[in-house]
Parts: structure tokens; C-alpha cells; sequence
């Protein structure tokens, strides 16, 4: 059977709670990315710049699971730094990845590009951009991240070209 690890930096709960719904209907394991230097007046500066910030260690090897979610909230319509910094310590070649982020209205297409970019040779198995006013419906926003889940563990094969 596969086995799933959720990997996500949320400052403010909402990338959080896709990612606690996405472990519960795929049964997956989390790491939850922190900063080091949290609320840094700079990260917007460096999200801009495509930097990375430094994240503590991770609990959890990537290399044990089959199928890893990603996700980010969307920053100046980029990947957050956090993210970076996680895939500069752990790097992903060759793994089966499900992209996901929250943001307030626009810049997912450019936060999946920017995981695409620090993922090579991964497969990419679905995407999923949540914005902030849909998670004010809970059951709808839940049914929808349920589906996406599915539709991500019956296709474990596919490759999305990049
Ligand atoms: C520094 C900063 C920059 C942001 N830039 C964008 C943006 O470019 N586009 C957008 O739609 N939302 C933007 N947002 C809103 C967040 O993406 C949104 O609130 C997200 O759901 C926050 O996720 P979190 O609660 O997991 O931290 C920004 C928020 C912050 C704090």
C-alpha cells in the first residue's frame, strides 16, 4: 500500500488546515515546516528574490514515503522561502509529488512552477490552489480537497509533462 507524507509551511493556518484535511483522507504523515527566524521582516524581500530561509530539521525522511505533498501559501505570487530551504536540505529526485497552496486570490500557477523548478525528475501528480474565502465554506472546501486526494492516489503512475 502507499504511504504519504504532507510536508507544508503555513504562517497564518490556512495552508495548515488543507494540509491536516489532505493527511486525514490520505491517511499521511505531516511535517510541518518552521523557520528558524520566523516573521523575519525580510521575507517578502526574499520570496521576490526566489531566496531560501532556513528550517529546522526535519522529523521525517522523504525517501519512506511514495507520494509527497507539498504545499506553500502563495507570497508576492511566489513559493515561500521556507519550502526552499526544505528542498535544498532534503532534495526530491525521482519521487511521485502533489503540489498544493493557499492563497488570497492569485500567483498559484508561479508557486507550482517555483516547486517544479527545486523538484527534478519528480512526477507531479495533481495540483490544488485553495483561496482564503473558500475555506469559510468548510464542507465545500473539505469535498473538494477529499476529491483531489483521490484523484491523486488513482493515478500514482501519471505524469504530468512539465
Ligand atoms: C507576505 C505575504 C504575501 C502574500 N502575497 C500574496 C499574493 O501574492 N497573492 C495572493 O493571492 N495572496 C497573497 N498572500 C495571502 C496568502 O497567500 C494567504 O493568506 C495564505 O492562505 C496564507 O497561508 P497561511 O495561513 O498558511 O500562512 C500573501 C500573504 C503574505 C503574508
Amino acid at each position: 500500500m502507499a504511504n504519504f507524507l504532507v510536508v507544508y509551511f503555513s504562517e497564518t493556518g490556512n495552508t495548515r488546515y488543507v494540509a491536516n484535511r489532505i493527511a486525514d483522507y490520505a491517511d499521511a504523515d505531516l511535517e510541518e515546516l518552521k523557520e528558524l527566524d520566523p516573521k523575519s521582516p525580510f521575507r517578502v524581500f526574499k520570496t521576490i528574490l526566489g531566496m531560501k530561509t532556513k528550517v529546522s530539521k526535519a522529523y521525517r525522511d522523504p525517501n519512506d514515503y511514495d507520494i509527497i505533498f507539498l504545499g506553500s501559501p502563495v507570497w508576492a505570487m511566489s513559493l515561500v522561502p521556507a519550502l526552499r530551504g526544505y528542498l535544498s536540505d532534503n532534495p526530491l529526485v525521482s519521487k511521485k509529488l502533489a503540489l498544493f497552496c493557499t492563497m488570497n486570490s492569485m500567483g498559484s500557477d508561479r508557486v507550482f512552477r517555483g516547486m517544479r523548478g527545486a523538484t527534478k525528475k519528480c512526477r507531479i501528480l495533481g495540483e490544488l490552489a485553495v483561496k482564503e474565502d473558500e475555506l469559510g465554506f468548510q464542507a465545500v472546501v473539505d469535498d473538494r480537497i477529499e476529491e483531489w486526494v483521490n484523484s491523486v492516489r488513482s493515478r500514482p503512475q501519471e505524469l504530468i509533462p512539465l
